[in-house]
């Protein structure tokens, strides 16, 4: 392997070190059976046991209750925008949906022939440069659930904790933030993730489903896309994605060993800070996100000389420093700092955009 870069990408995203070194070593050889890693059978002794690991680490982690079932499944996070709507709420019915910029956005149209979505509350007319004060959502009570996206990857607005919906029961896409600071699982009757950013493998999604909404299938719904086949099916309907399952579990344990979701989040908020420390002394680069909903894991940035771009971008790539460049919906920069980041990788681009900008500003 060259030397190791630091990838900023916003996912598929950066991985531990120690997980990496892990999978290469097992890889043409898994726990000395004679077959590589991807050959691993779901119906084997060693996938019970990876199962049974990741559920139990991923359950400890988070401290998720004996109420809510843990799922892995197919697809990434985008199924789950049509999946929410087919399976929590019957045709006809209203959901609340919370709009602060692109993923929020894609949920809501998805779910739009699904099920009358009502916007309870849009930062649309801000640009989406915060979190709504949740002071100000119009829920509805008799809404079959509240749909969050908990951080915007491309925009970089992140929630500071979890909502309270009363007993309408919260669902939240935590693709780009889970993992990264302790949550109350209890107050969600649903959260879902793509695994590519702080999990492992893109292709796999994590879904915790509380118990009680498994009920709400609406009729006609395929077996694939109900959430109560698959914790009939223990996340084995049809072949998991049994390579990617090992990995997640392998960075579960890597986490719980590195302290947690404590740890992380307080890694995650130095990690952060020091990025938009840079951008908050310079002239050069720009951040307009309201400072309480700024994302922790993507910083999103924009240098106020758009011919700048390129040249920023080539400096960086020759440190080392990996796929900045921002989501094709908007342009700019972006540096992504999931959990695998290390602190060194952060100081590493801040030293960078403050050199950057004395030479270019
Ligand atoms: C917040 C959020 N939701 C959903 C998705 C879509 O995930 P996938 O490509 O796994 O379907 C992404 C992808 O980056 C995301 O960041």
């Amino acid at each position: 392997m060259g030397e190791r870069a630091y990838n900023f990408g916003a996912g598929p995203a950066m991985m531990p070190d120690a997980v990496i070194e892990r999978v290469a070593r097992e890889w043409q050889d898994f726990r000395g059976e004679g077959y590589s890693a991807m050959e691993l059978g779901h119906r084997s002794e060693h996938f019970a046991d990876i199962l049974a690991r990741a559920k139990a680490d991923l359950r400890a982690l988070l401290d998720v209750p004996e109420s809510h079932h843990i799922l892995f499944l197919h697809g990434g996070a985008t199924p789950h925008f049509a999946m929410v709507p087919l399976n929590l709420a019957q045709p006809g019915e209203s959901a609340d949906y919370i709009h602060t910029g692109y993923w929020s956005d894609k949920a809501m149209a998805e779910a739009s022939a699904l099920v009358n979505v009502r916007i309870a509350a849009s930062a649309a007319d801000s640009e989406f440069d915060r979190v709504p004060d949740r002071a100000g959502w119009q829920l509805d009570p008799a809404a079959a659930y509240v749909h969050i996206c908990s951080n915007e990857t491309i925009g970089g607005v992140e929630y500071d904790g979890d909502p309270d919906t009363g007993n309408v029961p919260l669902v939240a896409d935590m693709s780009s933030n889970i993992l990264s600071r302790p949550i109350d699982v209890a107050r969600y009757g649903l959260i879902y993730a793509g695994a590519q950013k702080n999990i492992g493998p893109a292709g796999l999604a994590i879904v915790i489903v509380r118990d009680d909404l498994l009920e709400r299938v609406r009729a006609g719904v395929p077996s694939v896309m109900k959430y109560a086949r698959h914790v009939e099916w223990d996340s084995m309907y049809n072949t998991p994605a049994a390579f990617a399952i090992w990995v997640a579990g392998l960075v579960f344990e890597h986490v719980r060993k590195a302290g947690g979701v404590t740890e992380m989040a307080r890694i995650s908020v130095e990690k952060a800070q020091k990025i938009y420390a840079a951008i908050d002394a310079s002239s050069l680069y720009i951040n307009r996100i309201q400072p309480a909903s700024r994302s922790r894991m993507n910083v999103p940035f924009f240098l106020r000389e758009p011919r700048l771009e390129q040249r920023f971008l080539d400096g960086a790539r020759r440190r080392g420093l990996l796929n900045l460049k921002g989501h094709r919906a908007t342009g700019g920069m972006r540096a992504s700092l999931y959990n695998a980041m290390p602190l060194a990788g952060a100081q590493a681009l801040a030293d960078y955009m403050t050199e950057f900008e004395r030479k270019n500003g």
